[in-house]
């Protein structure tokens, strides 16, 4: 080993140009120790000749070696001071990583196996499910937040209430009666950290790995997710215009344990569920022991008509767990969502939480119960709902004059995002998608990812979401969504 070279390329390197002496002999040796150029077993020079061989002073040299001795990289022996036989086991701390795996080739197969669909988390024109962000008050969240931090006792900084803050399930029950007609007490309603803890709560709590979950297809790829990461077997029932359709067949041979909908605005194509499917579908999971998971998630804007009651409400003991959500209402970064569950489970579920799911972020609950209390929710949703009815009158209409002849809208009466189906059902939206992401950074999410299982067609076109996209922007936007697609 030519220990000169060895520590003259060390000593070049500028990070450790400045060091004493003897930290760099000491940083020189253990790196090639570690590297494997210093084997196991190997002898070192006597610290006189190695000083000698450096031109270094033979303090340094005993600095080093005992460092390296202290260290176990080292070790005395009659022969000298020779490399431990375990320090060439080191070698991985330096050498080149491994290969990585392909992307998500290192995770479990459960997780190989989840749909990856485009993530909310950009604001791109047209993602669909984000608010308008920069609508948010955000002063007087700010000012609510501060209100609440100063009433916080220093015992309110340990884990938080696992049901939820008092205040804040109190405050959506309240709301959730008067708005959405449902039948809830504060003692049904759980915080979660969005609809998307719900459905992996849902999923635990309420099935077994191997149970069937009824999911509509098209449908919330973020559903599909959450129960398969459960290991629950998804099974697709398809949507058509009253919403999603089971048949007497879908009841007898595939019988569910859960069944997902979004009745209000299904996702994606928008249709809205009519009483008579509801009753039906309560109807059914009475019968087969089912519970129903309806996700309200943007039900509090409604366009065109009066706001439809929700599922939960409809029948005193109805066999329906209820999700909300603040990510649409207010903006997704919160990550406060919640479940109104059948009276009967409320019980049970509080005491699984007590046991498994601690909770935080009192401060951030109690603003909140805040906000809905003093009205200020109430005002925003009103202000939302007359500025995403504008975004949405503007994207139908330049739709139909840019792609009229080609596309149909769907699902625009509700919520903050619409479904723009293409007749020709060989076109392929998913090129065409990425196409519109590459040239003109439109995110427009292809429908055929949304199908859930093969029994159906899937439906080619686009999701567009609009609460984001100022009036103004839209039909340039629109042009350029036509240009690609005629293209
Ligand atoms: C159908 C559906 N449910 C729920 C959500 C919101 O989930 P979260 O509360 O986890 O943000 C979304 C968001 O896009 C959605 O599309």
């Amino acid at each position: 080993m030519d220990f000169q070279l060895l520590f003259t390329a060390f000593q070049a390197l500028p990070a450790h140009a400045r060091w004493p002496q003897q930290r760099q002999l000491h940083e020189c040796l253990r790196q090639a120790i570690r590297s494997g150029n210093l084997v196991g077993g190997m002898r070192l020079p006597a610290t006189r000749a190695l000083a000698a061989e450096l031109g270094v002073a033979r303090n340094s040299v005993l600095y080093a070696y005992e460092q390296l001795a202290t260290e176990g990289f080292i070790v005395a022996t009659r022969r000298g001071s020779v490399v431990a036989p375990l320090a060439g086991r080191l070698v991985a701390v330096d050498a080149p990583a491994p290969p990585m795996p392909s992307a998500r080739g290192s995770l479990s197969r459960r997780a190989q196996n989840m749909p990856l669909l485009p993530g909310a988390e950009t604001a791109a024109a047209f993602a669909p499910g984000v608010p308008a962000l920069g609508e948010f008050p955000v002063l007087r969240w700010r000012r609510l937040l501060d209100r609440a931090w100063a009433s916080l006792r220093p015992a309110d900084l340990n884990y938080a209430n696992p049901a939820g803050e008092p205040a804040l399930r109190e405050a959506i029950a309240g709301h959730l009666r008067v708005a959405r007609g449902a039948l809830a007490d504060a003692a049904q309603v759980f915080i979660t950290d969005g609809t998307q803890g719900s459905l992996d709560l849902c999923a635990r709590a309420f099935a077994d790995a191997g149970d069937k979950v009824w999911i509509e297809n098209p449908g919330y790829q973020g559903a599909v997710a959450a129960f398969r990461a459960a290991q629950l077997r998804a099974v697709g029932i398809v949507v058509d215009g009253e919403g999603m359709a089971p048949t007497a067949s879908d009841w007898q041979r595939q019988r569910p344990r859960l069944v997902y909908t979004t009745p209000s605005h299904q996702y994606p194509v928008g249709s809205v569920m009519s009483l008579a499917r509801r009753l039906a579908l309560i109807d059914g999971a009475r019968r087969a022991g089912a519970l129903v998971i309806e996700d309200d998630y943007d039900s509090e804007f409604r366009h065109d008509g009066p706001p439809l009651a929700c599922m939960q409400g409809l029948a005193p003991d109805a066999p329906v767990v209820y999700l909300g959500t603040f990510s649409k209402t207010l903006f997704p970064g919160l990550r406060i969502g919640f479940m109104v569950v059948p009276q009967a489970l409320a019980p049970a579920l509080a005491l699984l939480l007590d046991r498994a799911a601690p909770r935080g972020r009192t401060a951030e609950q109690r603003a909140l119960a805040d906000f809905i209390v003093s009205g200020q929710f109430a005002l925003h949703l009103r202000r939302m709902r007359r500025l995403y009815r504008q975004r949405r009158d503007a994207l139908v209409a330049a739709l139909a004059s840019h792609l009229g002849d080609v596309a149909t809208v769907h699902g625009g009466t509700a919520g903050m995002h619409l479904a723009l189906r293409l007749h020709d059902a060989r076109s392929d939206d998913v090129a065409l998608s990425a196409r519109l992401m590459a040239r003109h950074g439109i995110m427009a999410p292809a429908l055929s990812l949304h199908a859930v299982g093969l029994r159906a067609q899937p439906w080619r076109g686009f999701l567009l979401g609009y609460a984001q996209v100022p009036v103004e922007a839209i039909e340039p936007l629109v042009k350029k969504l036509a240009s690609v697609v005629r293209n």
